[in-house]
């Protein structure tokens, strides 16, 4: 998996103001937002483009526009809801599909509760958001399902990551034969007993969306 560690200043700084247990539920939404925006320029440098020609008030230019099938967004539910409209700020063409997952808290291990995907996968650029890669069982089962649907790269967008979740995912993904990646504001130091991540900034969708 290729992993990228966003380095810049105001990363750093929303990311900050994230932790922060005082943060109120309405500045946490808004610094999600900002943060993903800022994330997704960095998740999308490989994002499919097609050469075009425009007609400027001058004369005729050269660029780009994204390729078809469009980019598909897969926020995990709950929290990565939290970070599709940030996403969505920089791909308002994206197609959005969304994959409900939750994690037993006593096994730690991903059960799907939800999926409401495009039927045709097949060659799709898919972006997951999952704001915390804690123990690594989400991702994991996110990304194969994408796989065996038949996206053709898949690209994970989190807030932060725990190390031994990174080393898990890597682990189960070692047979896959698409290109995944992981982009990521930070990795903190581990995970707790309970399986969140330390430093981290606590339950990410009871923090944008209150304690259920
Ligand atoms: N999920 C969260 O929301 N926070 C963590 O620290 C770990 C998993």
């Amino acid at each position: 998996m290729d992993i990228h560690v966003v380095d810049h200043p105001l990363v750093a700084h929303k990311l900050t103001t994230l932790r922060d247990a005082g943060t109120d539920s309405p500045t946490f939404r808004r610094l999600t937002d900002e943060l993903v925006t800022l994330l997704t320029y960095e998740a999308t440098r490989d994002v499919r483009v097609e050469d075009v020609t425009v007609q400027t008030p001058v004369s005729a230019a050269k660029g780009v526009r994204l390729a078809p099938p469009k980019p598909l967004i897969v926020p995990i539910l709950r929290a990565g809801l939290g970070m599709l409209e940030g996403m969505q700020h920089l791909l308002p063409t994206a197609e959005v599909g969304f994959l409900g997952m939750i994690r037993n808290e006593e096994t730690l291990e991903p059960a799907t509760y939800a999926e409401r995907l495009p039927d045709n996968l097949t060659g799709r650029q898919a972006y997951v958001l999952d704001p915390m890669l804690a123990t690594g069982g989400t991702l994991s089962a996110a990304v194969e399902f994408l796989v065996q649907r038949g996206c053709s790269a898949i690209t994970a967008i989190c807030l932060l990551a725990a190390p031994e979740g990174i080393a898990r995912v890597e682990a189960d993904l070692a047979d896959v034969d698409v290109p995944v990646s992981l982009v990521v504001a930070a990795v903190d130091e581990r995970l707790n007993e309970h399986g969140y991540i330390v430093p981290g900034l606590g339950d990410a969708g009871d923090r944008l969306y209150g304690v259920v």
